[in-house]
């Protein structure tokens, strides 16, 4: 009797598991990108989303809503957040003035590109200061 309950209860475990694993990874494929490549590596959106952060002195929640029903987490797809939509014009802005003219080498991607920055303009202020 007690053998057959463990192995029903491994068995339940064992189904929570995997399907566990398959949820995540599923919602961790399906991108919500409109600016940015589709093939993007996460290093490389983790880091340009960290140089955002840098450029605008703001945390990540000022583009992206928290997660509903988890505690701490942010929903990185959702664009419920307005700002999320005023990030992707300037990014847009700046794709094209490097394209037009900081684009030198062919392989590269004008995406990737980063001579003019959110920086450059920025410099730690979500509203850039008029001087
Ligand atoms: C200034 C606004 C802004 C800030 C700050 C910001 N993000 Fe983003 N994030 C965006 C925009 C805009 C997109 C969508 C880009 C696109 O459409 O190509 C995005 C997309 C993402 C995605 C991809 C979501 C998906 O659909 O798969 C992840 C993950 C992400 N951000 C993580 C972060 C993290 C982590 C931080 C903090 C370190 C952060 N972001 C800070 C604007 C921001
Ligand atoms: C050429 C200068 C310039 C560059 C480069 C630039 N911005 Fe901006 N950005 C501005 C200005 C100016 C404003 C204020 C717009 C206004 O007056 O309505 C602004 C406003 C914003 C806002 C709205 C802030 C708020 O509080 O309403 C966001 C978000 C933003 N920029 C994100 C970015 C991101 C992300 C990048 C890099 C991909 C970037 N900007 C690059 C000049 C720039």
């Amino acid at each position: 009797m007690i053998f057959k309950k463990k192995i029903i209860t491994f068995s339940a475990l064992a189904f929570f598991v995997l399907f566990g694993v398959a949820a995540v990874k599923v919602n961790f494929k399906e991108r919500n990108l409109k600016v940015l490549p589709k093939d993007i590596s996460d290093a490389r959106l983790d880091s340009i989303m960290q140089t955002y952060n840098t450029a605008l002195g703001v945390s990540c929640n000022f583009c992206h809503v928290p997660m509903k029903n988890i505690p701490d987490s942010l929903d990185y797809y959702s664009d419920a957040e307005p700002m999320k939509e005023n990030a992707r014009k300037m990014m847009k802005m700046v794709i094209d003035i490097n394209k037009k003219n900081f684009y030198f080498y062919p392989e590269q991607r004008p995406e990737y590109l980063n001579t003019v920055s959110c920086k450059t303009c920025h410099r730690g202020e979500h509203f850039p200061p008029e001087d």
